[in-house]
């Protein structure tokens, strides 16, 4: 029997999974719902003959998938993609997003960015009025990143945020090491005012790679909750 949590996640997976049609390149995401996802679509290939390619946004979705019986691909030779489904740490009104939780924002936002049709799957306990208090996963370059971070901090000053605290994420007592090699750095916004306006500062600082705010790239957010209920945004 799953935890409402899980139930909610696995509603929201499953419905996603609809979406997928034979013979479509699907972007893979990562994280705990999307693991929800990459199970199903397993189930499919095996059991219904669903023929896709998946582009993982992660080391450990590529492997889950590979698990799965998914034929993995790498964005390279898909090029572009029918379709992503990812999770996501926070969705607001307009669909837009903060990802990253899980560290693989960069993957994830190259691959969705890719895709036709970029789904969300998502319990309703991660839909919010304003982005922001998640805190804001920014992937940095391990050089200079003591100055890329106070570079970020005094850009903070005049942005319209509640909070502006950075911290640099870490595995025990070392630095968190994303798939690419980088480091990420969580920023505490409480509330974000201007999420375009931030995600493109953030972006322009020599040192930062990616931010988690994704603007304008989902398309549709299925919710799901723990009762087993389901909901569409779009
Ligand atoms: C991974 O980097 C993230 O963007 C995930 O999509 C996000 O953290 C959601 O994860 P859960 O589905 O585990 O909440």
């Amino acid at each position: 029997e799953l935890s409402p949590i899980d139930k909610a996640k696995f509603v929201a997976a499953r419905r996603a999974a609809d979406f997928v049609e034979d013979g479509m390149r699907v972007g893979l995401g990562t994280g705990s719902t999307a693991a929800w996802l990459v199970r199903c679509l397993g189930e499919m290939v095996r059991e219904n003959g669903l023929r896709i390619r998946g582009v993982p946004t992660s080391s450990r979705t590529a492997s889950l998938a590979r698990d799965e019986g998914i034929e993995v691909i790498t964005l390279d030779e898909a090029r572009w993609l029918d379709i992503t489904i990812d999770g996501a740490d926070e969705f607001d009104g307009a669909l837009n997003l903060i990802k990253g939780g899980g560290g693989a924002l960069l993957q994830e936002k190259i691959v969705a960015t890719a895709s036709d049709r970029m789904v969300v799957i998502a319990d309703a306990a991660k839909e919010v009025a304003h982005l922001g208090a998640f805190p804001l996963p920014v992937e940095v370059v391990p050089f200079g990143w003591r100055t890329t971070e106070a570079l970020v901090a005094e850009a903070l000053e005049s942005m319209d945020v509640m909070g502006r605290e950075t911290a640099l994420r870490m595995n025990g007592t070392e630095p968190y090491v994303t798939d690419e090699g980088n480091y990420i750095l969580d920023l505490r916004l409480g509330r974000i005012g201007n999420a375009r306006q931030l995600a493109l500062v953030l972006n322009q600082m020599p040192g930062v790679v990616e931010n988690g705010l994704f603007i304008d790239i989902c398309d549709t957010v299925v919710v799901g909750h723990g009762d087993g209920r389901l909901e569409l945004r779009d």
